[in-house]
């Protein structure tokens, strides 16, 4: 979370189920689209959260299934829990927040008099939130008499219904908006209150995210009745809150647009990338540009491969070296030749290749260290069940002698295996 020397520009919240991902999307591309951009435009300076109703258990599985990028900040189980960085190292002082005026088994002990409850899966089952299904229909109902056996038994605790299916209770303090509140506390402490923070979400657990001050909200297209039931009865003239025309992260997309919090062109979008041009040096863009490159070469989608691939070589240093995750060294001058060999290899076929944590810090006036993960995923998960492939990646590239139109030198390239992926035989 202190990642950042300074107040992040843009401070994302997104839930995730029909939110960050489309789960009617099979290729995943508005999810891909926002991974670009994020990357490209703001990774170095802003703060993505994601905020999910999944407990650990379920979120690790999602992120094995779809192109997701490691936020810096996880909220878990309906705000319950929040953990930070890739080890997901958990904020103790959350927990002692949510202790008062809670207790599980009381709460077990009233559920199980209430037919109509059916409890979900063990592993959603948390310390501070205890998950069930119920039919729309008896939904109102029940938790209000819930609602009141457990005022009576001395408890203080937030229910919330979401999708037209779940039911959730959890500690009055808990829930999506109470977690972005305390996030938002602690940040400030740090004299780092993020400039912008945009919540993005589509069903009943996301309500709250929209009600906490300075906060602009978007409920994508594809929002649950529950949700745009809430906004219609209580922030229905609140501009800093809209309903997208798009679905899902394209929806998020869009608001970034609306509200002008930034760049909202995803590098996915330009389809002729030798003209996307700066005129200021931004490696992070470059490796976004590059990998985008790598997929549609490989896809055959490039209407000027030759142009492409000669544009490419100049933009390699003739004494820089490729270093593949194998330990083989190779200049990175003869891995260019050799991509002729893959051209269209895998046309028409799901490949896509994507770039997460893109971090570049310049070691002198021109001269940057990039340091990203790179994945690619060779088939639609639903049928090959196929786990998605990683490399570590750092890239020395170099300003010297270039004007910033033509783009940065690339020096020195080299890969290590992330550890539990499997072997690819590709450079790059
Ligand atoms: C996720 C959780 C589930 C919860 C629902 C709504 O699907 O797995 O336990 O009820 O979100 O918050
Ligand atoms: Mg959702």
């Amino acid at each position: 979370m202190y990642r950042l020397a300074t107040s992040p520009r843009l401070m994302i919240v997104s839930d995730l189920d029909h939110t960050m991902v489309d789960h009617h999307d099979p290729e995943n591309l508005s999810i891909l689209r926002f991974n670009a951009l994020w990357e490209a435009k703001y990774r170095h300076d802003s703060l993505l959260v994601f905020s999910t109703g999944r407990s650990p258990t379920l979120y690790k599985q999602l992120r094995k299934e779809k192109p997701m990028l490691t936020p810096d900040i996880t909220i878990m189980s309906v705000g319950t829990e929040i953990t930070y960085g890739n080890e997901m190292v958990p904020d103790e002082g959350w927990v002692e927040v949510l202790n008062q005026k809670w207790d599980k088994k009381i709460v077990s002990e009233e559920t199980s008099k209430i037919s109509e409850l059916t409890m979900q899966s063990e592993t959603e089952q948390r310390e501070h939130k205890a998950s069930f299904y119920v039919k729309k229909e008896k939904a109102q109902e029940i938790m209000k008499t819930l609602s009141e056996r457990l005022v009576k038994r001395g408890l203080d605790v937030k229910i919330i219904y979401s999708g037209g299916m779940d039911l959730d209770i959890l500690p009055q303090g808990a829930g999506k908006g109470q977690a972005l509140a305390y996030l938002h506390q602690k940040l400030k402490a740090a004299g780092k209150l993020p400039t912008n923070t945009l919540a993005c979400g589509d069903s009943g657990n996301d309500a709250e995210l929209f009600t906490i001050p300075d906060v602009h909200g978007v409920m994508v297209k594809n929002a649950q009745e529950e949700l745009l039931q809430w906004h219609a009865e209580n922030a229905k003239n609140n501009p800093k809150i809209i309903h997208a025309t798009e679905r899902c992260a394209a929806g998020i997309i869009e608001a970034i647009g609306h509200f002008k919090l930034g760049p909202n062109v995803s590098p996915r979008d330009v389809t002729n990338l030798s003209d996307a041009k700066l005129d200021y040096f931004d490696p992070a863009y470059e490796v976004v540009k590059f990998y985008l490159f790598f997929e549609r070469w490989r896809r055959a989608e490039l209407e000027n491969p030759e142009v492409y691939l000669s544009n490419l070589k100049s933009a390699c240093s003739p004494s820089g070296v490729f270093v593949h995750p194998s330990g083989v060294e190779k200049s990175l001058h003869d891995c260019i030749d050799k991509l002729k060999d893959c051209f269209g290899d895998k046309k028409e076929k799901p490949y896509r290749v994507w770039v997460d944590q893109v971090f570049p810090s310049q070691t002198d006036s021109e001269t940057w260290i990039v340091k990203f993960k790179k994945w690619e995923q060779t088939e639609l998960v639903e049928i090959a069940g196929e786990e998605q492939q990683g490399c570590l990646t750092t890239v020395v590239v170099s300003s010297k002698g270039v004007k910033p139109t033509e783009g940065l030198t690339w020096v020195h390239m080299h890969q290590t295996w992330i550890k539990g992926t499997t072997c690819d035989d590709w450079v790059f």
